[in-house]
């Protein structure tokens, strides 16, 4: 029998308001660490976005630039996120507290999903929120890249001492 089912891995969904910015960056950043120490099997990662302004896009470009300066390629495209989401275990993973409320709200009662928030696992946190980029300029961006490899860090430890 195959050992590796879909339910022994863990799912793991970063989401923000537009999934072109912020929650593709962490969605590449935490699968390029997974993959780097070998975990790429514990975890199904994904990305979406509580609005559905830009369904079906690639990241911004401004996302994908900042990524792949520090290797890491994004190729997703945006989608929204989904009752689905939240009703099925995983861990889902709020850039801000805007979109925490949103997906609590999906949720409701009866959903198994344990939503977090990203900056709740960053070291060096000065806000709770990763700040939105979209208006701003490329400095923006690379600030937000620093955000989520420490948060990003931080979680794949946490994730890993409890399945231990
Ligand atoms: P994201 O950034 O939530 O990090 O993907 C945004 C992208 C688009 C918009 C807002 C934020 N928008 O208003 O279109």
């Amino acid at each position: 029998m195959n050992d590796s089912r879909p339910s022994d891995s863990t799912s793991v969904l970063f989401v923000c308001l537009g999934n072109i910015c912020r929650s593709p960056l962490a969605e590449g950043i935490f699968a390029g660490m997974a993959e780097t120490r070998e975990l790429g099997g514990r975890f199904r990662v994904d990305s979406a976005g509580t609005a559905g302004y830009h369904v079906g896009e690639r990241a911004d470009r401004r996302s994908i630039a900042v990524a792949a300066a520090h290797g890491v390629r994004l190729t997703g495209r945006a989608r929204q996120v989904s009752q689905r989401d939240v009703h099925e275990p995983g861990v889902v993973v709020a850039m801000d507290r805007s979109n925490q409320r949103s997906l609590e709200r999906l949720r409701g009662r009866k959903g198994r999903a344990e939503i977090v928030l990203m900056r709740d696992y960053d070291t060096d946190a000065d806000s709770p929120d990763v700040p939105d980029p979209y208006y701003g300029g490329p400095d923006g961006f690379e600030e937000v890249y620093r955000i989520l490899e420490r948060s990003c860090r931080s979680l794949l430890d946490d994730l890993c001492a409890r399945a231990d």
